[in-house]
């Protein structure tokens, strides 16, 4: 059985509307702990849909500290990061600025010891409030790939064939993501998923057996996660 809160939507642009909405209320309902940002192409609908709403509400993020879910270490050193990623298309363009961002250094020489910084860093500031989610085609979470333990920290990870293939990373790539344990921990998980290519991830998450086999599915005994998905993101369910 699935606690999590499933929400239907028309078009991708309506979920990620639906999700921004109810992250914005998650940062006030649980401030001040951390907001927990997500990257990937998934986000940057809601990325839009904060940028748009603050603009109206200037200051709406300025008493806000908001933290990385996960990062990907490049081979290659001028690859776009997910944190320079969510800092031009959200956090630069807010008109009243925000507290903090408690981001991954994906560059650095020790990437375990930066996992180690970021986890306790997360802690020392409080925690997660509400964290804000995608979702892989494989059901992979931050980047927790199938086969990652549940109780899984902070830490670097190598990413699963299908991940490298979809994000057309170079094959050795590692990456530091959050663990299973971490994303728990937050007060509110609020999920989206647009587009037929995750249809099968979220029947799996949804109606498959509690697996790591499908990370996002360890997700389910959340007793407080609610998921918005477009049509074809739901056609499976
Ligand atoms: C990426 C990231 C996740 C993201 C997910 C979906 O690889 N590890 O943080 O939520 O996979 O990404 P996209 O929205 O680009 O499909």
């Amino acid at each position: 059985m699935s606690e999590v809160t499933i929400h239907i939507y028309d078009t991708p642009h309506l979920a990620a509307a639906g999700v921004g909405d109810v992250f914005m209320e998650g940062i006030a309902d649980f401030y001040p702990k951390l907001a927990g940002l997500a990257a990937g192409k998934t986000m940057h609908p809601v990325y839009e849909h904060l940028v748009r709403t603050e603009k109206h509400s200037s200051g709406l993020f300025s008493q806000i500290t908001f933290a990385q879910l996960d990062e990907v270490i490049p081979s290659d050193k001028d690859e776009v990061s997910f944190a320079e990623d969510i800092n031009k298309y959200l956090l630069s363009r807010l008109s009243g600025g925000y507290k903090a961002f408690l981001d991954i250094d994906g560059r650095t020489s020790q990437p375990d010891l930066e996992a180690k910084r970021h986890r306790a860093n997360l802690l020392t500031n409080g925690g997660l409030g509400v964290q804000l989610l995608g979702i892989g085609v494989n059901g992979h979470v931050g980047f927790n790939e199938p086969g990652c333990h549940p109780e899984s920290e902070c830490r670097v990870r190598a990413l699963a064939e299908s991940t490298l293939e979809r994000n057309g990373y170079e094959p050795d790539i590692l990456a530091i993501t959050l663990g299973i344990a971490e994303i728990m921990s937050a007060q509110r998980i609020v999920m989206v998923a647009t587009g037929a290519a995750k249809s099968s991830a979220i029947a799996e998450m949804i109606n498959g057996p509690q697996s790591s086999n499908c990370p996002a599915s360890l997700l389910r005994p959340h007793t407080d996660m609610k998921l918005f998905l477009d049509r074809a993101a739901a056609k499976n369910l």
